[in-house]
């Protein structure tokens, strides 16, 4: 592989306003020194898409992960994690907090062995919501946000698992939005699916910019290009170019991120 200078790098503070940011965030595994991401700084604009980019082992589910408080047992996080004025990343926060407000959607859709809506409402009762009422409302409007509730309307009492591989990641989507977060954050969601499927939730997380923040890694180079505003390339623990999606794939600063969107990689 082609050595690059990874103290060299382009990264931006979008002017939009801006709903969460790390500040020098390092991440390290186990009881382990070396960080495996370094330095971190990065600022995520309300309402729009941002997608993370760079080849396998760059760190970006590291970084993903850390953003709310998922490495919390495996890795030790330093750096600040700004949300609403607070670092999010000190030991008095909450955890279970943190996450209402910041959901996630992993790789493989991990839909529970129980019913459609109870998919939904499990974690709403664990949170103290029993009446039905919101319950069946909560159900209903996540399912629509998540563009699967004219698929599903009729069958919610069926088994999640029944449902095909795309509408099982559209359920996980509608189970984090029925907790109502404010910032989604989407480990290579389309990475199981096909075509189709693949579009249908691209245009659903389109549509979610209205009411979400929405960070997503994704291997995808034309999926990032299709729907993300700022994109963010990884390498080797680094954050090496943060700038529009746009400036990224056409002309980006850094020569390992022309590499890697040019497909002269590795
Ligand atoms: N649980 C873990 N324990 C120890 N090291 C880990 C762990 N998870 C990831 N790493 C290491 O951190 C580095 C970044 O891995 P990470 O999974 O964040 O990469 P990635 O960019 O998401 O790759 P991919 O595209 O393959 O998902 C790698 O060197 C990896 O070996
Ligand atoms: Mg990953």
């Amino acid at each position: 592989m082609e050595t690059y200078d990874l103290s060299q790098n382009h990264i931006v503070t979008p002017p939009e306003e801006i709903a969460l940011s790390t500040n020098q965030l390092q991440v390290y595994y186990g009881s382990g020194s070396r960080a495996s991401m370094t330095d971190a700084s990065l600022s995520f604009p309300r309402f729009q898409i941002t997608a993370l980019i760079g080849a396998s082992g760059s760190g970006k589910s590291t970084y993903l992960r850390s953003l709310n408080r998922m490495n919390d047992r495996i890795a030790r996080i330093e750096g600040e994690i700004m949300y609403r004025g607070t670092n999010i990343n000190s030991p008095k926060v909450n955890v279970y907090e943190v996450r209402k407000h910041i959901g996630m959607v992993f790789q493989k859709p991990n839909p529970f062995a129980k019913s459609i809506s109870e998919n939904i409402t499990f974690a709403l009762k664990a949170a103290g919501i029993t009446n039905r009422q919101e319950l069946n409302e909560r159900v209903e409007t996540s399912l629509k946000e998540a563009a699967l509730w004219n698929e599903v309307k009729d069958d919610l009492n069926k088994s999640a698992l029944a449902l095909s591989g795309g509408q099982q990641q559209r359920l996980c989507i509608a189970r984090a939005l029925a907790m109502k977060p404010d910032i989604l954050l989407l480990d290579e969601p389309a990475s199981a699916l096909d075509p189709i499927s693949t579009t249908k939730l691209e245009v659903t997380l389109k549509e979610l910019t209205k009411n979400y923040t929405i960070i997503i890694v994704t291997h995808n180079m034309q999926q990032a290009s299709r729907i993300s505003a700022y994109t963010a390339f990884f390498h080797l623990g680094h954050v090496i170019e943060y700038d529009q999606t746009e400036k990224i794939f056409q002309t980006p600063e850094i020569q390992a991120t022309h590499d890697y969107v040019t497909g002269n990689f590795g």
